[in-house]
């Protein structure tokens, strides 16, 4: 096992923040994250998946532990359904690809989102009307104090928009080694609702469609609207749609009789983040070597050199223009060290 020293972290973000990591260790194997952890006692430690929502604003002054465990096998299956444990190292989108290889659905929603296994569930990625807990069954993480391997089922997850226990109540305390989930072998539930899949695949003239299908037309729209971290760095959306209450949400509309929302509750509403920054003015702003992307305003993006200090100020800034405008507070998704 070997740690190197002040290792680069340009190309393990999807950002492509040049922030330095003070010692780095690529873990391929569980056993070698156990003997890590025994070793590090109480030294810092920052636990590294795909780097696809993180905005690094300094160097990281701990161990960087890149979990690389590898592996999918099938763990039970019936005539209709299969259960599957993919390691926290594998790349969610090929691993989405494997399994319409093997025409097992459920995930094809959720095609081409960046980042691992092991960090899908941490805020319960979701995209075009499905999330990662309608087919999550449970996953194993390792406790960093004592090194034992725990299981955490979908309600102990306690899964929300873009949340889950690991961001909340236990977070910086477990390390997601392994993830299982349900998908369907035959008699696929196909999601089709979204207004943007459903044009894509009237486009196309398809009537019915097959979960590639479903995954075309995602990546399609996707590859549309969305930057390509390997060509622009990003980590997706940046901020959350905010969720409000009618009350605040009416009073809005007064003034903004075109915002549109997603009834959450009898007493609360979701609205398109990307909806008031573009209204805000900044979609399509470019500032030195960062800015907002064009196509989607939830997008932050790096077109080279920005730092992670620079993205965060322009955060900071929409954030503030935001609540200036609509009175509306939008939180960020992407987490920032
Ligand atoms: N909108 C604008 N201007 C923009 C962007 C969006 O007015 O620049 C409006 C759109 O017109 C639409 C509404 O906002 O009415 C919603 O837009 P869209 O369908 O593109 O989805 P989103 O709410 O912007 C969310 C997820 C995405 C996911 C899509 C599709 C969050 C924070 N983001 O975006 O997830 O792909 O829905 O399901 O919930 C991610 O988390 O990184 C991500 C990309």
């Amino acid at each position: 096992m070997t740690t190197t020293k002040n290792v680069s972290l340009k190309s393990f973000n999807t950002f492509g923040i040049d922030a330095k990591a003070d010692s780095f260790c690529n873990i391929t194997s569980i056993e070698m994250l156990h003997t890590v952890l025994k070793k590090q006692h109480s030294n810092p430690l920052f636990i590294l998946g795909g780097g696809s929502n993180m905005l690094l604003t300094q160097d990281i002054k701990a161990l960087v532990l890149y979990i690389n465990l590898k592996g999918i096998e099938v763990i039970s299956e019936t005539d209709d359904s299969v259960v599957i444990k993919a390691m926290a190292g594998e790349n969610w989108h090929e691993f989405v690809l494997w399994c319409l290889n093997n025409n097992y659905g459920g995930i094809e929603n959720m095609s081409l989102i960046p980042g691992n296994i092991g960090t899908a569930p941490i805020q319960n990625i979701g995209a075009y009307g499905v999330e990662l807990k309608d087919v999550f069954v449970s996953c194993e993480a390792t406790n960093i104090k004592n090194q034992t391997t725990e299981t955490f089922t979908k309600s102990d997850c306690k899964f929300g928009y873009r949340e889950s226990i690991f961001k909340q109540d236990i977070k910086g305390q477990y390390i997601i080694t392994s993830v299982n989930l349900e998908l369907t072998k035959a008699n696929h539930k196909l999601q089709t609702g979204y207004g943007a899949i459903i044009s894509e695949l009237e486009t196309s003239n398809i009537d019915n469609p097959t979960i590639q299908d479903i995954s075309n037309a995602v990546t399609t729209i996707r590859q549309s609207k969305l930057p390509d971290p390997k060509e622009i760095g990003n980590s997706g959306s940046f901020f959350k749609n905010p969720i409000i209450s009618t009350e605040q949400f009416n009073k809005l509309r007064e003034n903004f009789p075109e915002v549109s929302s997603y009834k959450i509750s009898d007493t609360e509403v979701k609205i398109p983040a990307g909806w008031l920054i573009e209204k805000a003015g900044f979609k399509g702003k470019r500032f030195k070597d960062y800015g907002v992307h064009n196509k989607q305003a939830l997008v932050l993006v790096n077109y080279g050199n920005a730092s992670g200090k620079d993205v965060f100020e322009l955060a900071k800034l929409i954030q503030k223009t935001v609540k200036r405008i609509f009175n509306v507070d939008i939180e960020t998704e992407v987490n920032i060290i």
